[in-house]
């Protein structure tokens, strides 16, 4: 008796997780179409090119900082300067990372090859990213 419900429960565990598999294959479509195809884009480029691990999966930061909101917003750095966050400010952040350092880090962010076009995207996300409450109530 033990040994069929031992069996009969991995049956149940692989069912569960194909449905799951199928879930969360459609989970990922319904998740990207809150954003614009350029943002998904950007947000797909982000975890690929490694730039997730520092700044999270989601833009929360962790080594580096959260991108929430840093456009139009007043960015201190490390020089005792600040900038205004604009578009310039981020192609350069993540195309010259060692140009401005952002004040309170020392840690430099590496500097990773990507197209025009790759960068186009991820701007595309850094614009759309606020904090989730936020995203929860918009979306
Ligand atoms: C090893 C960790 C690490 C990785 C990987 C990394 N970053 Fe960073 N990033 C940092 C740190 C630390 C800073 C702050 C210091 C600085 O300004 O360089 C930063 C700063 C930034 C800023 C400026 C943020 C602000 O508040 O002004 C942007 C934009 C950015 N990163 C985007 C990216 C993108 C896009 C990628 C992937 C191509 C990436 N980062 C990969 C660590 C990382």
């Amino acid at each position: 008796m033990a040994r069929y419900r031992a069996s009969s429960s991995r049956w149940s565990l692989v069912a569960a997780t194909t449905v799951s598999a199928l879930l969360s294959a459609c989970g990922g479509v319904t998740e990207s179409s809150d954003l614009s195809p350029a943002a998904a884009e950007g947000r797909a480029i982000m975890r690929s090119k490694g730039c997730a691990s520092c700044h999270g999966s989601d833009g929360g930061g962790g080594v580096g900082p959260a991108l929430f909101d840093v456009i139009g917003s007043t960015v201190p750095l490390a020089d005792g300067t600040s900038v205004t966050a604009d578009r310039d400010y981020l192609v350069e952040s993540i195309t010259e990372p060692s140009a401005k350092i952002v004040e309170g880090y020392t840690l430099p962010m590496p500097k990773t090859d990507l197209s025009s076009e790759e960068i186009d995207a991820i701007i595309a996300y850094i614009e759309v990213l606020s904090p989730p409450t936020t995203a929860t109530v918009a979306g």
